[in-house]
C-alpha cells in the first residue's frame, strides 16, 4: 500500500459487501439478501445472494436494466423447475420474456447450439436493446453468456446460476464460450454479466454429486486464498451448511482474483487453476467420459499437493488435511489402479499452461496461499501422478 496508485488499485479491487433486507411484493423486508460488488476493468456488477430470490428477479433486473424484451436460456432439467416463477416475476416488473430450452449437459456447449439459440432469440423479437438471462449451471452460463456476447455485437447478460459450481465459480469473471471438437472452451469471449442472482433455495434440488463438484472448487479457493474457510469446511456439518455465507465468501475470493487479472494476462488469475493442470489431463485422458470436472480437479489437487511438498515446502500434515477434506465432501483422492496414466502426460502438452516446454504450475506453500512456479518439471508431475 506504498503509493497512492497502489491504494487506488486496492480500493478498486475491493469487493463491497452489504447485507440488506429485501423488499418483496407480499411481505416487506422478508429475506436477508447479501449484495456483493464485483469490479473488473471498466465493469462493476452486483451479485445478490439469498433465499427466495427467484420471485424477485424482475424487480432486481429493473434496478439495473430498462424495460425491454429478454430471453431466458435454460436447460431441460432446470427450465421445468424454475423458469415459470422467473417469467411471472419478469412480467410483473414490465419485462417480456421468451424461454429457450436446450438439452441438459455439456453437449449443448457448441457453436451450432449457440447459433441456433441466436436464431431463436431473433425470432422472438429480441434486438440490441434486449438482454439475455442464463438460468442453469455452468454449461448454460457459458452458452448464454457467449450468445449475449455475440448477439448484435453484445447485449447485457444476467446470470441466474443453479448449481453450486456455477454460483461460486463460473458465473463470476465473465468467461463465456463453447467447446470445439479439439477441446473445451476453445471459442469464447470475455463478457461480464450485468447482474448475478444466486437463489440459495435452488440448491435443494441439486443432485448430491453435483453439490460435491461445487465443493471441489470451494476447497480450491480455500487452499489458494482462505485458510480460515478451510478450517470452517473441516468443521462444517454436511446436513447443515450455511450456503449463503459460503457462496458469498467464494464469490469474493474469485472476484478479487479476477479483478486483478480480468484477461488472464498477469498470472494472478492462473492461481485459480490450482489442481487443474493434472485435472484437465485426467479429463482428456478418458475423453471427458466417466469423470466429472470436479472429480478430476479433486484428483489434480492431490497431485498438486504432492508437487507442492517437493517444490514449495507444503508440510505433509497440511497435504493430509487437504486429502481428508476432499474425502469428507465425497470427492475422489485416488486414481483407479488401471487408469491410463500415460494418457494424462500425453494430454499435458495441450494444456494452456504449458508454454514453450515450460509448465506454469500452481503450487501451495501452505493452506491459504498459492503461487505460480516455473521450476516444476514434467518429471515432478509424473511422479505425483504415479502416486495418485
Ligand atoms: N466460465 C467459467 O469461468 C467457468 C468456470 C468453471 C466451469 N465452467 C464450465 O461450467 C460447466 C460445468 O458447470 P456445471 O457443473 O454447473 O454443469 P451443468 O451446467 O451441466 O449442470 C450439471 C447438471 O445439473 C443440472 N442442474 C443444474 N441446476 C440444477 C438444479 N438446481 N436442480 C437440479 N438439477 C440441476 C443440469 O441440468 C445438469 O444436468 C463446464 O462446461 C465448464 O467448462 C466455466
Ligand atoms: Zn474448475
Amino acid at each position: 500500500m506504498s503509493t497512492p496508485n497502489a491504494f487506488a488499485n486496492w480500493l478498486r479491487t475491493l469487493s463491497q459487501v452489504t447485507v440488506f433486507l429485501f423488499r418483496t411484493a407480499k411481505s416487506q423486508y422478508r429475506f436477508a439478501v447479501i449484495s456483493t460488488e464485483v469490479r473488473t476493468g471498466q465493469h462493476s456488477y452486483r451479485v445478490l445472494i439469498g433465499p427466495g430470490l427467484l420471485a424477485t428477479v424482475g424487480d432486481a433486473i429493473k434496478e439495473k436494466l430498462p424495460p425491454s424484451r429478454c430471453a431466458i436460456i435454460s436447460d431441460t432439467n432446470v427450465a421445468p423447475r424454475f423458469a415459470e416463477k422467473i417469467q411471472r416475476s419478469l412480467v410483473s416488473a414490465g419485462f417480456e420474456s421468451a424461454l429457450i430450452t436446450v438439452p441438459a449437459g455439456e453437449q449443448s456447449k457448441t457453436l451450432e447450439q449457440a447459433g441456433a439459440v441466436c436464431e431463436e432469440i431473433l425470432g422472438a423479437g429480441l434486438d440490441r436493446q434486449s438482454f439475455v438471462i442464463g438460468l442453469g449451471g455452468g454449461v448454460i452460463g457459458d452458452l448464454s453468456g457467449f450468445v449475449a456476447a455475440i448477439f448484435q455485437r453484445g447485449i447485457p447478460h444476467v446470470q441466474i446460476p443453479t448449481t453450486l459450481l456455477a454460483m461460486v465459480d463460473s458465473s463470476i469473471g465473465g468467461k463465456t464460450g463453447v467447446n470445439m471438437n479439439a477441446g473445451k472452451n476453445l471459442l469464447g469471449a470475455v463478457h461480464q454479466p450485468s447482474l448475478v442472482i444466486d437463489d440459495i433455495e435452488i440448491l435443494k434440488t441439486l443432485p448430491r454429486p453435483e453439490l460435491s463438484r461445487g465443493f471441489a472448487e470451494i476447497i480450491k479457493h480455500a487452499i489458494i486464498a482462505d485458510a480460515e474457510m478451510f478450517s470452517t469446511l473441516q468443521d462444517v456439518d454436511l446436513n447443515n451448511v450455511d450456503f449463503a455465507s459460503l457462496v458469498r465468501r467464494n464469490v469474493e475470493i474469485k472476484a478479487r482474483i479476477v479483478a486483478k487479472d480480468e484477461r488472464d494476462r498477469t498470472g494472478e488469475r492462473a492461481l485459480l487453476n490450482f489442481g487443474h493442470t493434472v485435472g484437465h489431463g485426467i479429463e482428456r485422458a478418458i475423453n471427458y467420459q466417466g469423470v466429472s470436472h470436479g472429480e478430476a480437479v479433486s484428483l489434480g489437487m492431490v497431485a498438486a499437493c504432492e508437487v507442492s511438498m517437493k517444490k514449495a515446502g507444503l508440510p505433509k500434515k497440511q497435504r493430509d488435511a487437504i486429502v481428508d477434506l476432499l474425502g469428507k465432501f465425497q470427492l475422489p483422492t485416488k486414481l483407479p489402479a488401471n487408469f491410463p496414466r500415460q494418457k494424462i502426460f500425453d494430454a499435458l502438452k495441450f494444456d494452456k499452461k504449458f508454454e514453450q516446454g515450460q509448465i506454469r504450475f500452481v503450487v501451495t506453500p501452505k493452506i491459504g496461499s498459492a503461487r505460480l512456479s516455473r521450476d516444476v518439471t514434467l518429471e515432478d508431475i509424473r511422479a505425483a501422478v504415479e502416486k495418485l
